[in-house]
């Protein structure tokens, strides 16, 4: 059974066992790079399947109206199961809930069509982040 949850800095141990597998040891992005500031700040998500981490994502914005959702991952095992999809609904919920009116996020290029299936529109030009060419999207709530 799928399970969501918050968590926030410095309960991290949840959201940082699904970005170290699929950020750092699937993807090649560095650990230095993976964790940072913003996860102090940020609200995290962590999708639990009969009680083990999933998925994860975050949520976090300077102004309070424009929200920012970034690191989201889902275990290759549960890919394709619109478990994804659950967690961005859920973020969106939330930053609606804490006054937002838009967000936006840097979409890794491959990803963008999961992005675009929930209303997310391509902003500006695309441009490397590390290796990995991304492009700023934003969906209003
Ligand atoms: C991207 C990711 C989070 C998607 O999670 P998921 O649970 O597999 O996706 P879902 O099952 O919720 O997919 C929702 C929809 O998006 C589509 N989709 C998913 N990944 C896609 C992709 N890479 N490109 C195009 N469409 C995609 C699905 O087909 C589905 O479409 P449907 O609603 O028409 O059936 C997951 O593949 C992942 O963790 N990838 C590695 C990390 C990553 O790249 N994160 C994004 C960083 S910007």
């Amino acid at each position: 059974m799928i399970s969501f949850q918050w968590t926030q800095y410095p309960d991290m141990a949840d959201p940082k066992l699904v970005r170290t597998q699929v950020f750092h040891q699937e993807q090649g992005f560095s650990l230095e790079g993976e964790f940072d500031e913003t996860d102090k700040t940020a609200h995290h998500i962590v999708a639990c399947e009969d009680g083990a981490p999933v998925g994860t994502g975050r949520l976090f914005s300077e102004d309070g109206l424009v929200w920012h959702i970034g690191r989201v991952a889902v275990l290759p095992q549960c890919r394709g199961q619109h478990l994804g999809a659950r967690m961005m609904t859920e973020m969106e919920q939330k930053a609606r809930e804490l006054g937002g009116s838009s967000v936006e996020l840097s979409a890794q290029v491959q990803a963008r069509g999961f992005y675009a299936t929930l209303g997310y529109a391509p902003r500006g030009e695309e441009y490397l982040d590390e290796h990995c060419p991304h492009i700023d999207m934003i969906k209003t709530l």
